[in-house]
């Protein structure tokens, strides 16, 4: 049992290693870092208003002086919002942004609170976010009650923290939003947070989130009223090999959604009640139950699995005939029966999900369905 836990340890500081493994006390004591005054509108969240015609040229929005000349016809609005580190020329904005633009008649417009989020300033960053929600937010009420903008033409679309603060800025809105899509939303200091500081279904009519590094920076739990875990939602393809392979499958979501925007790349999935019952290859992997993405069917519920390719295009299409049959090893030899505890602890993958925040990391346990 004890070389079990060491082992245990090694692969968690290798994890830690190879992701950001967002170290809260990290730029506790930083200059650098602070925590941000909380006026509404702010020096440092701006706000670029993109269209296909400024696609390299965005207008500045002012959020009390909006121009209705600025959206001269009814669109869909797209709103993409950066995480950790990021800006407005920074995932998701940079993998997204192109392809909506190039696909569809839409604004997008891309907050941008990089001053908020710098490295190493991790902690201020995550204290920063009710201010760029805020911001957002009075953005929003005020392009929809100037009649500028209709609230149902709205999508608010986050990566990491920018899910986070998609999350937070439902506690603002003065109308529900109607949809917000997660894309790997953050998990350092998430895992217990309430649900007004962290996405989830309560934040809009349709939540859809999409999980790609649930070992690392992103959360496990299911957040939203659909939930996709694409690969197991742990190690993505085409990543083993990346120098930083946290970074790589923390940025999967972000390129599999925008990936999707083009009808034609079909991200199919199969529906599994428990987490751990697909971990354990209870829930096959073979139906086409629905379609993950940008075109997902908005009455959707649950949670999802699938399989990508290692690189562009990801998408594998439906599933007949398709998969690899080929299974991970630690889940070749193991069926229902191993659901017990004594089972599970010797099954390294599902004590890992099981009890990996025992040890200091963050690591959330499964969802626990009932
Ligand atoms: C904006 O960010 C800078 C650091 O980049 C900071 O010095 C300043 O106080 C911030 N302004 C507000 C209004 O919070
Ligand atoms: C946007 O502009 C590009 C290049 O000018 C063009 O190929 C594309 O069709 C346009 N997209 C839309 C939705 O108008």
């Amino acid at each position: 049992m004890r070389a079990f836990n060491a082992i245990l340890t090694v692969i968690i500081l290798q994890i830690c290693q190879n992701s950001l493994c967002a170290n809260p006390i990290q730029g506790l004591f930083d200059p650098k870092c602070f925590v941000a005054q909380s006026e509404c509108p702010n020096e440092n969240v701006t706000f670029w208003l993109y269209t296909n015609a400024t696609a390299n040229t965005p207008v500045q929005l002012n959020p009390l002086s909006l121009q209705k000349s600025d959206f001269p016809v009814r669109r869909p609005v797209k709103i993409l919002i950066h995480g950790y580190t990021g800006h407005r020329d920074f995932a998701p904005n940079t993998f997204i942004r192109p392809v909506l633009l190039q696909h569809e008649d839409v604004y997008v417009i891309s907050p941008d609170y990089g001053p908020l989020v710098r490295e190493p300033c991790y902690t201020s960053a995550v204290q920063n976010l009710p201010l760029a929600a805020r911001c957002l937010a009075q953005l929003i009420n005020n392009l929809v009650d100037q009649g500028i903008v209709q609230n149902e033409d709205l999508h608010v679309i986050g990566f990491s923290l920018g899910a986070q603060v998609a999350g937070q800025t439902a506690n603002y809105v003065t109308r529900k939003l109607q949809r917000i899509t997660g894309l790997d939303p953050a998990k350092p200091l998430f895992i217990t947070a309430g649900n007004e500081r962290k996405l989830s279904k309560d934040d809009a009519d349709f939540v859809d989130v999409i999980h790609t590094d649930v070992l690392g920076r992103g959360m496990m739990h299911p957040m939203g009223h659909v939930d996709f875990y694409p690969n197991f939602g742990y190690i993505q393809p085409g990543c083993e090999v990346e120098a930083e392979p946290g970074s790589c499958n923390h940025e999967r979501a972000p390129r599999f959604y925008a990936e999707s925007i083009n009808p034609k790349q079909e991200f199919w999935s199969s529906r599994c009640t428990n987490w751990l019952y697909f971990v354990l290859n209870i829930c096959g992997v073979q139906s086409n139950d629905a379609r993950m993405g940008y075109h997902i069917d908005e009455s959707l519920t649950g949670i999802y699995f699938l399989k990508t390719s290692n690189s562009t295009p990801f998408a594998l299409g439906r599933m007949k005939d398709k998969l690899p049959e080929q299974q991970p090893n630690w889940r070749a030899n193991y069926n229902l029966d191993m659901l017990n505890e004594e089972a599970c602890d010797q099954l390294l993958m599902c004590r890992f999900l099981r009890y990996g925040a025992e040890y200091g990391m963050d690591v959330d346990v499964p969802p626990d369905f009932s």
